[in-house]
C-alpha cells in the first residue's frame, strides 16, 4: 500500500512532504523516505521505521529543494529495510521515484535490466520501474527526436509504464530537469492539489487539507505532468485529458489524543458520539423508516431489488455479516456476504435486480475497490457504506451512505465497526419498510436505535471489569471467541481485534460449531470468550458454555446486566446493558475491543501501529 506525496513550487518542498507523510502513515509504516531536487541533483533520505524516524534523520542530515517526493511504505516485495525504502534511484541517478502498488512482472523485467547492466540495490519490485524509466530515457535520448529534455522524460515514462504489469501510483523526479514532477496511475490512487503557483501530489486528499481546496483525481492510465507554473493531464497513449477539478470536502483531521493514551482507546470511547452521528437526520418518525441523502436510486428501482451483495474485507466484512442477518430479518431480501478479495475474481450468478454495497472505513481498500468495479462493470447498482469522505470508493460508487464516524486512526478498527452496524440497521429498516415491515415494527426499531448512544455510554462502564479480566488472562497464547446469531460476527471481530494488536492466536466460531472440531483446542490454558447476552437461543448458548467448562476450559462471559445465573457457570463475567437481540453487536463488541486493547498494553504491544499491518490496504 503506502502513501505518496509530491510538491513543486516556490516553497521548501520538505515541509509539505513530511507533514503529508505523517497524515498518510495509516497506509503503511515500514519505512519512510523523501527525495528533494536542487541544483542539478536529487538528494534522498530514507529510513526503516516510522515517519518520525525519517524526520529525525533529516534534522541531522537536512535536505532542501523546491521539488520533491516522499513515501511511507508497507512492504510487499523485500523486507522493511533502509535499502528497500523508497525513493528508489534508476540508472545512474537520473531518475528517482516512489511507488504504490505491485509490479507483477518485476522478475522478468529485473532479469532483462540486469543483462543490460543495471545494478539493483534493493529487493523491491519498485526499483525495476526506476531502472526501466532510466533505460527508456537513454533510448529516447539516443533517438534524439524531441526538442526538449522534459518532453523526452515524459515520453520515457509513457513508454516504460506500458511494459509494467500490475498496479502503480508513481511519482517521479528527473535529475536533469529541475522542477518537473511526473505522476502516473494504474490502480493506485493519486490526487493533484492545485495551489497558487504551486502543485501538490498525494495518495489521498488528507495531506492537501489546509493547502488547497482544488483537487484533480487521476484516473487509471493518466499521467500528470507538473511544474510550478503548469499542470497537464495526459493519457499514457498520448493526447491531453480534460482536468476535472473538484472541491475538497474533507475537513482537517483531528489528531488530538485528548485524555487518552492511544487512538484506539480514544476511538472506543468515541462510540456514543459516532453512533449518534451515524443516526443523525436519518430517522423518520412519521414514516417509521430511515432516510438517506445519497443513495441516488429511485424508490421504484429499490423496491424491485431481489438480492443484496455486501462486499468488504476484515472488520468491515464482519459488519457485513451482521448486516446480512439484519436485512434478511427486516426486509426479507436474500443477502450474500462476499470477501472482496474473492468476489473480484469470482463470477457468482447475480440477477439484474441485485444491488451491491461495498463496506469500507477507509474507502481505499484495493480489494474492495476492485470488487466494486467488477460489479459496476456488470451493470449492478453499486453503492458504498464508507467513512472517508472523498475517498476513491466513495467517489466511484453510484451512491452510498457515509458513516460520519470521524477519522479512525488506530489501525484496529473500532468505532467504524459499530457505525457500520448502525448504518446497516438503518438500511435494513429502510428496505424493510419498503416491503413487509409494519409501521409499529418500524417505530420500535427507531425508538431502540435512539437509545443506543446512551446504551453505549453505559456499556463503556465495563472498562474496569475488563481490565481485571485482562490481567488474569493476558499471558494466554490462544483464545477462542464464541457467539451465536447476531453475536457470531461479534465473535469473529473479537478474535480479529485480539490477533491484530496483541499477536495472540485467536479464533471466532459460532458457539455450536465448536463441537465439530475446535473443541479439541480446549484446555486449562485456553480461555473461551462467550458472547452470551439474553436472546431467543440463550439456553442453547449455555449448553455450549457447559461443554467448554466440562473440559476445564476457562470461560469469560459477556452477559446482560442482571444475569446472575451465568456467574455460576463462567469464570469471569463482563456485563453489558440489555438491548434487543438485533442491536446486541453494538454493545457486545465494545468489551471485546477493550479486552484486546488491555491485553495488548499488558503485553507491551504498540496498539495503534501493530506489526505487519497498515490502516488501509491499498495493494492486492
Ligand atoms: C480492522 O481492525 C483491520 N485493520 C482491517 O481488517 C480492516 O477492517 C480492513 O482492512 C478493511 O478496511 P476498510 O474498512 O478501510 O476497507
Ligand atoms: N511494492 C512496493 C514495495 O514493496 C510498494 C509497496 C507499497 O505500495 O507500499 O516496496
Amino acid at each position: 500500500m503506502c502513501g505518496i506525496v509530491g510538491y513543486v513550487g516556490p516553497k521548501q518542498a520538505y515541509d509539505y512532504l513530511i507533514e503529508g507523510l505523517f497524515r498518510l502513515e495509516y497506509r503503511g509504516y515500514d519505512s519512510a523516505g523523501v527525495a528533494l531536487q536542487q541544483a542539478g541533483q536529487i538528494d534522498v533520505r530514507k529510513k526503516t521505521g516510522r515517519v518520525s524516524q525519517l524526520a529525525e534523520l533529516v534534522k541531522v542530515q537536512p535536505v532542501t529543494g523546491n521539488a520533491g517526493i516522499g513515501h511511507t511504505r508497507w512492504a510487499t516485495h523485500g523486507e522493511p529495510s533502509d535499502a528497500n525504502s523508497h525513493p528508489h534511484v534508476g540508472g545512474n541517478g537520473e531518475v528517482v521515484l516512489v511507488h504504490n502498488g505491485v509490479i507483477e512482472n518485476y522478475a522478468l523485467l529485473r532479469d532483462k535490466l540486469t543483462e543490460l547492466g543495471y545494478v539493483f540495490r534493493s529487493a523491491t519490485d519498485t526499483e525495476v520501474a526506476a531502472h526501466l524509466i532510466a533505460h527508456q530515457l537513454e533510448e529516447e535520448t539516443k533517438l534524439g527526436s524531441d526538442p526538449t529534455l522534459a518532453e523526452t522524460c515524459i515520453q520515457a515514462v509513457e513508454k516504460a509504464i506500458k511494459k509494467i504489469k500490475g498496479t502503480y501510483g508513481l511519482a517521479i523526479l528527473f535529475r536533469d530537469v529541475p522542477g518537473l514532477l511526473v505522476a502516473a496511475r494504474l490502480g493506485s490512487p493519486l490526487v493533484v492539489g492545485i495551489g497558487k503557483g504551486e502543485y501538490y501530489l498525494a495518495s489521498d486528499a488528507s495531506p492537501l487539507v489546509g493547502h488547497t481546496e482544488e483537487v484533480v483525481y487521476l484516473n487509471d492510465h493518466e499521467i500528470a505532468v507538473i511544474t510550478a507554473d503548469q499542470f497537464q493531464l495526459r493519457h499514457q497513449n498520448g493526447g491531453s485529458n480534460a482536468k476535472h477539478i473538484k472541491v475538497l470536502e474533507q475537513a482537517a483531521v483531528d489528531t488530538d489524543l485528548g485524555e487518552f493514551e492511544h487512538y484506539m482507546l480514544k476511538e472506543i470511547f468515541e462510540q456514543p458520539t459516532s453512533i449518534e452521528n451515524a443516526l443523525r437526520g436519518r430517522l423518520d418518525d412519521d414514516e417509521a423508516t430511515a432516510v438517506f441523502g445519497g443513495l441516488n436510486m429511485d424508490p421504484q428501482k429499490l423496491r424491485c431489488i431481489d438480492r443484496i451483495v455486501l462486499t468488504a474485507c476484515g472488520t468491515s466484512w464482519h459488519s457485513a455479516l451482521v448486516g446480512e442477518y439484519l436485512i434478511e430479518e427486516f426486509a426479507r431480501i436474500p443477502v450474500e456476504v462476499e470477501y472482496a478479495s474473492e468476489l473480484r475474481y469470482r463470477n457468482p450468478p447475480m440477477t439484474d435486480r441485485t444491488m451491491v454495497f461495498a463496506i469500507t472505513q477507509s474507502g481505499e481498500t484495493a480489494d474492495t475497490l476492485a470488487a466494486m468495479r467488477e460489479c459496476k462493470r456488470k451493470g449492478h447498482p453499486t453503492l458504498a457504506i464508507c467513512n472517508t469522505v472523498g475517498s476513491t470508493i466513495a467517489r466511484e460508487a453510484d451512491g452510498g451512505i457515509y458513516l460520519h464516524a470521524g477519522p479512525e486512526i488506530g489501525v484496529a478498527s473500532t468505532k467504524a465497526f459499530t457505525s457500520q452496524v448502525t448504518v446497516l440497521t438503518l438500511l435494513a429498516l429502510f428496505m424493510g419498510r419498503m416491503r413487509n415491515l409494519s409501521y409499529p415494527a418500524g417505530k420500535r426499531i427507531i425508538s431502540h436505535l435512539r437509545e443506543m448512544p446512551d446504551k453505549i455510554r453505559q456499556t463503556l462502564k465495563c472498562y474496569d471489569a475488563v481490565k481485571e479480566v485482562a490481567r488474569k488472562y493476558y499471558t494466554a497464547e490462544n483464545f477462542l471467541y464464541m457467539g451465536r446469531l447476531y453475536n457470531f460476527p461479534v465473535a469473529l471481530e473479537g478474535a480479529l481485534k485480539l490477533k491484530e494488536i496483541s499477536y495472540i492466536h485467536a479464533e471466532g466460531y459460532p458457539a455450536a460449531e465448536m463441537k465439530h472440531g475446535p473443541i479439541a483446542l480446549i484446555d486449562e490454558d485456553t480461555p473461551s470468550v462467550f458472547i452470551a447476552p439474553r436472546c431467543g437461543i440463550y439456553p442453547k448458548v449455555m449448553s455450549n458454555l457447559q461443554e467448554v467448562k466440562a473440559r476445564r476450559g476457562p470461560v469469560i462471559a459477556i452477559a446482560c446486566e442482571g444475569d446472575d445465573k451465568i456467574a455460576d457457570l463462567a469464570d469471569d463475567v463482563i456485563y453489558v446493558p440489555d438491548v434487543d437481540e438485533y442491536l446486541q453487536p453494538l454493545v457486545t463488541s465494545i468489551p471485546l475491543q477493550l479486552l484486546s486493547y488491555e491485553i495488548a498494553i499488558l503485553r507491551g504491544c504498540n496498539v495503534d501501529r501493530p506489526r505487519n499491518l497498515a490502516k488501509s490496504v491499498t495493494v492486492e
